[in-house]
């Protein structure tokens, strides 16, 4: 399958059309924003990396029922996917307190929840992602409530099977963001990427944070947490 005229670029990612309507090329990047692209720099290997964590976990998530776009990976940075109407919500699971949540609720980062928590931003950067509620979702035709369900169910799904092979790997899955997107009939599936992009990822011995934080936060070894958190993820996925 050959990568035709380009329909989209992102900050983290370029996507392609191919001979088939019904199939996308997506290209994965080194460069790396911050706070709505605000902050911006490259993490050199991040592309490769994110691809192909993003490719296993989804693979991974097709084998606990959770539907995704994954169809397959064709380069280090290239991966075949089916197309879809991106769904224009951000969708956020929480294990533990960090980033916004600590900030907005004035609760300190690490405190670990009895259930996980989900909540929802608008996709919308002119507007700097806003929080958003399920009535103002449904108010603004974002989704239908049906979609929601589906949307919620697989979300938690995906946070269950996710954790448990963090935890394999001595990482815990503090938070993360997935995005969902409409199949042509409709079909609610999972889409874009799960990678320390999206994700928040600590050492769960030391509590070192193996993620995107540390281009967030100045905090260096930006390229080795990358590399640490993918060679963990060799070694665990079969
Ligand atoms: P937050 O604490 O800043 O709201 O982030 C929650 C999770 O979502 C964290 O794992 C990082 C991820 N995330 C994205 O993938 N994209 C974004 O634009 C934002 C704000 C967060
Ligand atoms: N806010 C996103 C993040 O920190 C990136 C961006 O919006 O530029 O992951």
């Amino acid at each position: 399958m050959q990568k035709l005229e380009m329909i989209y670029e992102g900050k983290a990612k370029r996507v392609y059309v191919t001979e088939d309507p019904a199939l996308l090329i997506v290209d994965y990047k080194d460069d790396a924003t911050a706070f709505n692209g605000e902050k911006k720099g490259t993490i050199v290997g991040k592309g490769i990396i994110n691809n192909q964590m993003s490719n296993r976990l989804m693979q991974r998530l097709e084998r606990a029922g959770v539907p995704t776009h994954f169809v397959q990976e064709l380069s280090e940075r290239e991966t075949l996917v089916k197309r879809v109407q991106i769904v224009p919500l951000e969708v956020i699971v929480r294990n533990t307190a960090a980033g916004s949540f600590s900030k907005r609720y004035g609760v300190e980062e690490g405190l670990v929840f009895d259930e996980p928590t989900i909540e929802f931003s608008y996709k919308n950067d002119a507007l700097g992602d806003p929080l958003i509620n399920t009535t103002h979702i449904a108010a603004i035709h974002l989704a239908t409530p049906e979609e929601l369900d589906a949307i919620r169910r697989y979300a938690l799904r995906a946070n269950e099977v996710l954790r448990a092979f963090w935890a394999s790997c001595g990482i815990t899955l503090v938070d993360f963001k997935l995005e969902f997107g409409r199949l042509s009939d409709g079909t609610i599936i999972l889409a874009d990427e799960i990678s320390p992009d999206t994700c928040r990822l600590w050492d769960s011995k030391t509590g070192e944070k193996l993620d995107k934080d540390r281009f967030r936060r100045d905090l260096g070894g930006v390229e080795d947490a990358y590399a640490e958190v993918m060679r963990r993820l060799r070694e665990h996925d079969e």
